[in-house]
């Protein structure tokens, strides 16, 4: 079975966006990826020139609420390893909507037992604003990864976050899978010195691997390729290939088992 991953704060212009991107590639060498555009600014669809496709999260969740619930989601492939789901700028509405605020967990919790049937990992990226949608997507993903940036009123911010994320009601316990730090200065004292701070503040839930800032990563982002397929000797792209395999060796242990004993890994050699 699938693992569902929510890349999430409630700062904006942390890297989400770009983290959810260049993951998804990285994990696109060994697995079926699924990113979702979960955000009315549709930055991620923006970025790999889907800003017009019909079937999007949104027409999905409008259909489920209709009582009309596909019996499979349409994605856009953009390698034959890893798939998008288009944002949509009338996810705005989706909040105020009546029936969203009864059902949307339910509905969101259909729509990923749909998506986990088809994907080994799929990616939430998530709008910043704390309502009802990203309430609904927190409570129902297996793990939530956190991107923040080396200062002060982030790491404050996660801080608040964690406490708003303990109380969420949710469907599946909370899960963190980790807390990194991206537009990193390794040489910057100061940045070392919240690095250090945050590690004694949120103890191993601090990701050992620090994205660098690059400019590349912005130029990567606007051709809509991770950082890894523009220019691989990039020190941001092997921070980024570190990060991934950082975060799949904290994946929940039976989701590897399942994966590799399919690939028949695990039978090699009998
Ligand atoms: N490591 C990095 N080095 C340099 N620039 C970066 C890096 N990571 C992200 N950026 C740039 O910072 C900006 C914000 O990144 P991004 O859109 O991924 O953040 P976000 O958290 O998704 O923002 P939002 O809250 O608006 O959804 C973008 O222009 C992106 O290209
Ligand atoms: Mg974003």
């Amino acid at each position: 079975m699938a693992n569902t991953i929510a890349i999430y704060n409630f700062k904006g212009g942390v890297g989400k966006t770009t983290s959810a991107l260049n993951l998804g590639y990285a994990w696109s060498r060994s697995f079926k990826v699924l990113l979702i555009d979960c955000d009315p600014q549709c930055n991620l669809s923006a970025a790999f020139g889907s800003s017009q496709e019909p079937k999007t999260i949104f027409y999905y969740l409008k259909k489920m609420l209709h009582d009309q619930a596909p019996d499979h989601i349409e994605t856009v492939p953009v390698t034959p390893y890893l798939h998008l789901l288009p944002g949509d700028f009338q996810m705005v509405n989706i909040e105020s909507n009546n029936q969203f605020i009864t059902f949307g967990t339910s509905i969101i919790q259909k729509l990923t037992y749909l998506l986990k049937k088809e994907f080994d990992i799929v990616i939430f990226d998530l709008p910043t604003h704390f309502g009802m949608l990203v309430k609904s997507f927190l409570a129902n993903v297996d793990s939530i990864l956190i991107p923040a940036i080396p200062d002060s009123f982030s790491i404050a911010g996660v801080k608040t976050l964690l406490s708003y994320l303990y109380e969420v009601e949710r469907v599946k316990p909370l899960n963190i899978l980790g807390i990194f730090f991206n537009m990193y200065r390794k040489n910057l004292l100061h940045h070392q010195e919240k690095y250090r701070e945050s590690t004694e503040e949120f103890t191993d839930m601090i990701l050992s691997t620090q994205i660098r800032n690059s400019i590349k990563v912005a130029e990567a982002s606007d051709v809509g390729k991770s950082i890894n397929r523009i220019n691989p000797d990039n020190t941001v792209a092997r921070d980024f290939l570190q990060l991934s395999d950082e975060l799949l060796a904290k994946f929940n242990i039976k989701f590897l088992d399942d994966q590799l004993m399919e690939s028949g890994f695990l039978n090699q050699g009998q």
